[in-house]
């Protein structure tokens, strides 16, 4: 049987960061559910849906083929064949994800492709309702936060380092939105599992908090091999 690793929370927490680094350490696969709903949502854009349409979204997002394939051991997000990882990060992209996640329909496309990587490989799975909905029997679930001035802080610097021009206010003020809606939505909302550990990185480095999450993990599979 596979192992899994459920990381879920907020945007910015850095559960990318961490789960790339466990899944490292671990020799696990990461999978970022995020760039799924990104690639979706990098879809439904070009197709010139209205973010502010469900109605629409639920009809073509089914026309979205969305496929995911390593190099090494980066994950690839292929898009009706197109590799489209490098247009899934844009504030656009964002903010239609966002959106366009809270559509069940656009969720039930992606529950399928999400259970089937974790029934063939040992995973890191990274999202918001991974512990909750994706994998309720994860062997370890993980609720990664940290306060929004933080968060967005993080984002900022990580902006303004490939040299995008940020307002940190703004920043701040469409974290604190994207919260609102991810915490919101009727479908999957963003919650902590009953089971799931709570790991407050505002004031922890990614070493610290990667080691939490290896030593839990490693615990589990001493007690699953006993
Ligand atoms: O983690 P991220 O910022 O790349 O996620 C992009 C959007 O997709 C975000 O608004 C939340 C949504 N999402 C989701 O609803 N469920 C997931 N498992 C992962 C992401």
């Amino acid at each position: 049987m596979s192992f899994a690793i459920a990381i879920d929370g907020p945007a910015g927490a850095g559960k990318s960061t961490i789960a790339r680094r466990v899944a490292e350490k671990l020799s696990f696969i990461y999978v970022d559910t995020g760039a799924m709903y990104r690639a979706m949502a990098l879809f439904l854009h070009r197709s010139g849906i209205s973010a502010e349409d469900p109605a629409a979204i639920a009809r073509k997002c089914t026309e979205a083929d969305i496929t995911i394939r390593y190099q090494d051991q980066e994950q690839v997000v292929l898009l009706n064949g197109e590799n489209v990882n490098p247009y899934l990060r844009t504030e656009e992209v964002s903010g239609m994800a966002s959106r366009s996640s809270a559509v069940p329909e656009v969720r039930a496309h992606l529950l399928a492709l999400q259970r089937s990587l974790a029934a063939r490989y040992n995973v890191v799975m990274d999202g918001r309702d991974i512990g909750t909905v994706i994998l309720p029997d994860a062997q370890v679930k993980i609720f990664l936060t940290a306060s929004p001035e933080i968060r967005a802080e993080r984002r900022f610097k990580e902006l303004t380092e490939k040299g995008e021009k940020a307002v940190y206010e703004d920043v701040l003020q469409e974290i604190i939105e994207r919260d609102q809606r991810d915490m919101n939505r009727a479908v999957s909302p963003l919650v902590q599992a009953a089971d799931a550990v709570l790991v407050d990185s505002s004031h922890k480095t990614p070493e610290e908090v990667e080691a939490e999450i290896c030593r839990l993990a490693e615990e589990r599979m001493k007690e699953d091999a006993k």
